[in-house]
């Protein structure tokens, strides 16, 4: 068993590194993103522009609200690995943070994807079983390659690239969204042209993690992903 892992002390430009993007993209976001999210965003007093969050300050906020806690991880984790964790309502993220000169691309995700995407979300108690399921859903099927690339679709095209609808309007609200300046405005130019969710369609789209996305998803209703999730695993059994 290794040791846990702690997460570091910040310099100065890495904190500035920080401000930046939180503050760059809670503008943007203002009049794009789920209030579900940016409600969730702005009550998580841990979780500001003011400098890097600590990871046991939020994963305090995470335990009140919901029972989810925050573990540190080095980088992306084997997909099993993940599923466990998720099932014991714990999220992963990594602590490192971006270079100033990667504000806009990263090719693995940054602390501030992992938890200024991620985390706001985990405070909604309805997201938050969807994401326990889903966990739970994905120990019970390992081992059933095509059921576990269909989990992974559905992760990518709802918690990763998903819109939601509110007051009858399409919000964005995926992490890969959220997090970054770039995709947020690319997802939301195409707000017009977004797909219906349904389980049968994400699980039956590819996706690609290196190419920006061309096809999205609107949700209308979070307990009907986890009914659908649920007759599908029901289904297979
Ligand atoms: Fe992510």
């Amino acid at each position: 068993m290794n040791a846990p892992l702690i997460q570091p002390v910040y310099n100065k430009i890495q904190h500035g590194t920080w401000s930046t993007l939180y503050r760059r993209q809670r503008e943007n976001l203002e009049d794009k993103g789920a209030r579900l999210y940016l409600d969730a965003l702005d009550r998580m007093e841990v979780l500001t522009e003011a400098a890097i969050p600590r990871v046991d300050g939020m994963s305090a906020a995470l335990q009140d609200a919901t029972g989810w806690e925050l573990v540190i991880v080095p980088g992306l984790i084997p997909v099993n690995d993940f599923f466990e964790l998720l099932a014991q309502r714990q999220f992963c993220t990594s602590t490192w943070v971006r270079r100033p000169d990667q504000l806009d691309y990263l090719e693995e995700p940054d602390m501030f994807h992992d938890t200024f995407g991620h985390v706001p979300p985990l405070m909604d108690p309805e997201f938050a079983l969807f994401m326990q399921r889903f966990g739970e859903i994905g120990v019970a099927l390992q081992g059933n390659d095509k059921a576990v690339l269909a989990l992974q679709r559905l992760y990518w095209f709802f918690v990763e690239f998903g819109f939601v609808e509110e007051g009858g309007m399409p919000r964005a609200f995926g992490a890969g969204i959220m997090s970054s300046f770039g995709e947020t405005n690319h997802a939301w130019a195409q707000r017009s042209d977004l797909r219906k969710f349904t389980l049968e369609g994400v699980m039956s789209t590819p996706f690609t993690t290196t190419e920006i996305q061309s096809t999205y998803f609107l949700v209308q209703d979070i307990p009907e992903v986890i009914r659908e999730m649920e007759a599908w695993h029901q289904g297979l059994q």
